[in-house]
């Protein structure tokens, strides 16, 4: 069947079950097994990863369809291309290579990629060993604080993992500054030393207006903090290594990295030195080894028990088949808390396009609006709309076996059963005659009771897919990272999207810089459209 004729099929097939209950599907023994999958081997202490997408309506026909989809699109041609660095990302004419940084390189990739990324890694490596052990100090000796100066890929990453590594902080505590706000500058530093504080500006072009902004305030408040060279205790990731220089800060002291890492997969590499400095070399490799271990599983698992390749399908099943806007992502683990913020970026950013890779139109939709916030909090806020509201929206839960905090295991026991209660009660609902018993008992009658009763119906037959692991680790957190950079690779590659290059961003950019000037008292602002001449009017005065 051609791709075309699947997508036909795909969609005639979800009409026809679109009605059908998902919690009828569990009448077939073994639904639960044949619509999971685990990430087994090199399992390591960190035990396995197991994705159960059961509780979707994901019946055989439609995974077996789903599955034709991707390997139709050429899927994995497609990932050996990306794996063997091959220019994927067309409108930029570059490699993808973050899966390079992470593992032992493939010996067919270019030497001098290699060997930058090697050399690169072994001075990071040094330089986080200086700092944690005091060997390079600021003004009044060892750094107890790191600001990290960034913004989208180059903030969202390490913000997302420092915090969610805390049980293994042993180094300098992290910041972020990220938003041109100057609220955000003026919260972070009031609580710092200057003399203390070492500043990582972070930036893949060095020319990013919010952080180069934000980087200027910083060394001003370390010039009125009374450091006498700021430029000594900064610190320049970016690929622009000549705009750093500009700054003062020495070569020694600027981590690069190739085109061929994009700004939302650069975790990996020197923009992840706060993480590195917080968890030290041995840790960050055994979070880069969680995410090899992940690569590896994609690269060679067949797609019908490939972990990546069947949460891309329920994403695609959820969103392009079934029309369901949004997607939820709940982590039942508070310390993934930004995870959700870091999946808007690499998914939204990635697959939020309008037209395929050769400039055509895209045929289908393009990838949802993601969304999220930990459970349990969740529960407590926007649940109601989950449960009751007239759009249903497939989550994701993610949950841990074991937590990390010893003595607190009642914790965990009652934050798995909300998880799992959460998605039986998406599954199974409460019919119309459960809620009237359950208001009979209550004592109420006739009207009321009806009344009452409808209030508390729920419709259930609402999917959810859920990770499931043993332990938030380093390695952990790699692998479930690497799950979710492929997962959007996929469902990218099906929709015959890049996912690697982000035009979107580039008109707000340029208008600001176009707007800024029509804030100065009487400048003519006549090529504006009526609302923003009323809103410039209004904020100038002020
Ligand atoms: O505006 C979007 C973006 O280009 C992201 O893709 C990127 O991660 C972010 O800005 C920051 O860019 P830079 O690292 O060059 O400052």
């Amino acid at each position: 069947m051609g791709i075309d004729a699947i997508w036909t099929a795909l969609a005639a097939h979800h009409r026809s079950v679109a009605a059908r209950p998902i919690l009828s599907l569990f009448d077939a023994a073994g639904r639960a097994a044949e619509f999971s999958a685990a990430l087994l081997p090199d399992d390591g202490p960190d035990g396995p990863v197991l994705l159960d997408f059961s509780k979707t309506n994901i019946d055989a026909t439609a995974m077996g369809l789903l599955l034709d989809l991707a390997a139709a699109s050429g899927l994995e041609s497609r990932r050996e291309a990306m794996f063997t660095g091959a220019p994927i990302n067309e409108t930029e004419g570059r490699a993808v290579l973050h899966t390079m940084l992470r593992g032992t390189p493939d010996p067919a990739l270019p030497a001098d990629w290699v060997q930058d990324h090697l050399v690169t890694r072994a001075r990071m490596y040094e330089f986080a060993r200086a700092v944690r052990s005091g060997d390079f100090a600021g003004p009044a000796g060892r750094f107890t604080d790191v600001v990290n100066i960034g913004i989208g890929g180059s903030d969202l990453g390490p913000a997302m993992a420092v915090p969610a590594l805390a049980p293994w902080h042993d180094g300098p505590k992290a910041h972020f500054i990220s938003n041109v706000d100057g609220a955000q500058a003026r919260d972070v530093l009031r609580h710092l030393d200057p003399a203390r504080t070492l500043v990582l500006i972070v930036s893949k072009t060095f020319t990013t207006i919010e952080t180069m902004t934000n980087a200027a305030t910083v060394r001003d408040w370390l010039v009125a903090g009374g450091v006498a060279d700021p430029a000594a205790q900064m610190v320049a990731v970016s690929s622009a290594g000549e705009r750093a220089a500009d700054w003062g800060i020495p070569a020694t002291r600027v981590f690069g990295f190739g085109d061929y890492i994009g700004g939302r997969y650069s975790l990996w590499g020197p923009v992840g030195l706060a993480l590195l400095l917080a968890i030290g070399p041995e840790r960050f490799d055994d979070f880069l080894n969680g995410a090899a271990g992940m690569d590896r599983h994609f690269r060679r698992a067949p797609l019908a028990r490939n972990l990546p390749v069947l949460l891309a399908l329920t994403g695609i099943w959820h969103h392009q088949i079934c029309g369901h806007a949004t997607r939820a992502v709940l982590p039942y683990d508070q310390r993934l808390a930004r995870l959700p913020a870091y999946l808007q970026q690499l998914e939204m950013e990635s697959n939020g396009k309008r037209v395929a890779m050769d400039g055509s139109d895209l045929r289908r939709p393009s990838g949802p609006v993601v969304w999220g916030e930990p459970g349990t909090n969740g529960q407590h806020a926007f649940y109601q709309l989950i449960h009751q509201g007239t759009s249903a929206v497939p989550c994701e839960f993610l949950i841990a076996a074991e937590g990390n905090d010893p003595g607190l295991e009642h914790h965990q026991r009652l934050l798995v059963a909300n998880c799992l209660a959460q998605s039986e009660a998406l599954l199974r609902g409460r019919t119309l005659a459960q809620a009237r018993a359950l208001m009979a008992a209550r004592g109420l009658s006739g009207d009321e009771l009806e009344r009452q009763a409808r209030h508390r119906v729920f419709p259930g037959n609402r999917p959810s897919v859920t990770l499931a692991y043993e332990r938030l680790t380093p390695a952990m957190l790699g692998r479930i990272l690497a799950l979710y950079e492929h997962r959007v690779f996929v469902e990218g590659v099906i929709l015959g999207i890049n996912s690697f290059d982000q035009w979107g961003v580039e008109l707000g950019k340029e208008l600001a810089l176009a707007v800024e000037p029509l804030l100065a008292p009487g400048a003519d602002d006549s090529g504006k459209d009526g609302s923003t001449r009323l809103l410039l009017g209004h904020l100038r005065r002020r």
